[in-house]
């Protein structure tokens, strides 16, 4: 593995935790993903399915978790099962892991070869009254019509068992992730940490005329050089009018003297992730106007900041963040106190400026699994990242810091990373 080890102390309390939640006399499987191809004989790299990983910390193909709690026999209540290699796969990908090894990382005891998973999981089956099995449950997941792993084994085990009760894992999970361990805590900072070396060596390379793929570059050097997984989602690089799409990431474009560039980033680390993002000149030092528009984003990052602690609903959230970018669209004089007055309350003005969400929660996934319609709690993982983007002056500005709410407030998981005009002037004068 390219990241430290992991103690299995964190993956037994979150199968405790998971059991628990269990109905009786269930049997829960959870299986890994694919590994997805490219063409010919090419593959993407792998990654793993978070709700196994949270479960078992088993970051290989071919893996099945099997949790039965109320299992007669002590040797049937946790099975993991892994692929078993042999010499073709020792010549070809070298080592898979042993099964001393997966015990190790997991904390469980019996560990199979999953080619015998059918075979063993029958000897259980009829002793259970139900299944728990895993689904993608993510509010904005992309559905497509491949069938995943999880698919195929919903529809295996509902033929193969049509009489049992079928419950959802994800639901489990889902109320589980939101809640960060210290453990899981430490493994964000550290994806934080390998970010914000990315960001200052970063900084170094950003010149006239330099390209945004070359600055992709400095972050993908910082991020392999410390053992990080792969870039928690495609980087943005985006200069000039380009921060105005949100999501752009071909990062092909000249970073041209007196732009703005956005660069929206996460390391992944041992499955966790970072989200950040900073916006800095091309030349060196903010134009008058640029110079505005951060100010205001940055009010309202640090303003929206403080909002972020126990017991506040993340719509009303939402909507306070709203407030604080609209007062900031009036300042700006991007919209008069008169048009929001008469605006449509369904078609808010400030959208025109400001059209996405601020916070989401950040963990397994970038933008974690967790019920929004739910209050904000000690142990969360939040991003902040308000945003204001002008098309026709060229300017798109967002910034985003990772919080950890804690009893009172909040932790700024990103606070070394440089934010203020003057610091990121001084640095890349330097
Ligand atoms: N880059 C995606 C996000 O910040 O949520
Ligand atoms: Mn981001
Ligand atoms: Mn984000």
């Amino acid at each position: 593995m390219r990241y430290r080890s992991i103690s299995n102390t964190l993956f037994i309390k979150n199968r405790d935790n998971f059991k628990h939640l269990m109905q009786s006399n269930t049997i829960a499987i959870l299986s890994s993903n694919d590994i997805k191809h490219t063409n010919a004989d090419d593959v993407m790299g792998f990654a793993q399915n978070n709700d196994l990983f949270y479960l078992s910390g088993i970051d290989q193909e071919e893996t099945i978790l099997v949790v039965f709690p109320d299992a007669y026999r002590k040797e049937n209540r946790e099975i993991l099962f892994i692929k078993e290699t042999n010499e073709q796969i020792k010549i070809w990908e070298g080592e898979k892991l042993t099964k001393e090894q997966a015990a190790n990382i997991s904390g469980i005891q019996r560990i199979e070869w999953s080619h015998d998973f059918e075979k063993i999981i029958q000897l259980m089956t009829f002793e259970a009254d139900g299944f728990y099995l895993g689904h993608n449950e993510h509010i904005k997941r992309v559905t497509s019509n491949q069938q995943t792993q999880q698919d195929r084994l919903i529809l295996w085990c509902k033929e193969k068992y049509p009489l049992h009760q079928y419950y959802r894992a994800a639901k489990i999970t889902r109320s589980l992730r939101p809640i960060k361990s210290q453990e899981e805590i430490a493994l964000i900072q550290e994806a934080a940490d390998i970010g914000i070396k990315g960001f200052h060596r970063l900084l170094k390379a950003v010149k006239p005329n330099c390209k945004e793929y070359e600055l992709e570059a400095e972050l993908t050097y910082e991020l392999v050089k410390n053992g990080g997984t792969r870039h928690a989602f495609k980087p943005i690089i985006a200069s000039g009018a380009n921060a105005c799409a949100l999501h752009y990431n071909t990062n092909d474009n000249l970073c041209k003297d007196g732009e703005m560039i956005l660069i929206d980033f996460g390391v992944c680390y041992a499955n966790y992730n970072s989200d950040t993002t900073r916006c800095v000149p091309v030349n060196g030092k903010f134009s008058k106007r640029q110079k505005e528009v951060y100010s205001s984003v940055l009010y309202c990052l640090k303003e929206g900041a403080k909002l972020l602690k126990p017991g506040i609903e993340h719509t009303e959230y939402e909507r306070q963040m709203a407030t604080l970018v609209e007062t900031q669209l009036i300042a700006l004089g991007l919209l008069n106190l008169n048009d929001i007055k008469n605006q449509n309350p369904q078609k808010p003005l400030y959208k025109k400026y400001f059209m996405h969400g601020t916070a989401h929660h950040l963990g397994l996934d970038v933008h974690d699994v967790g019920l929004y319609s739910k209050t904000i709690e000690e142990g969360m993982v939040f991003t902040c990242e308000p945003g204001i983007y002008i098309p026709e002056e060229g300017i798109g500005c967002r910034l985003e810091n990772d919080y950890l709410i804690t009893q009172n407030g909040n932790i700024n998981l990103t606070e070394a990373m440089p934010i203020e005009i003057e610091d990121i002037e001084k640095l890349m004068l330097a």
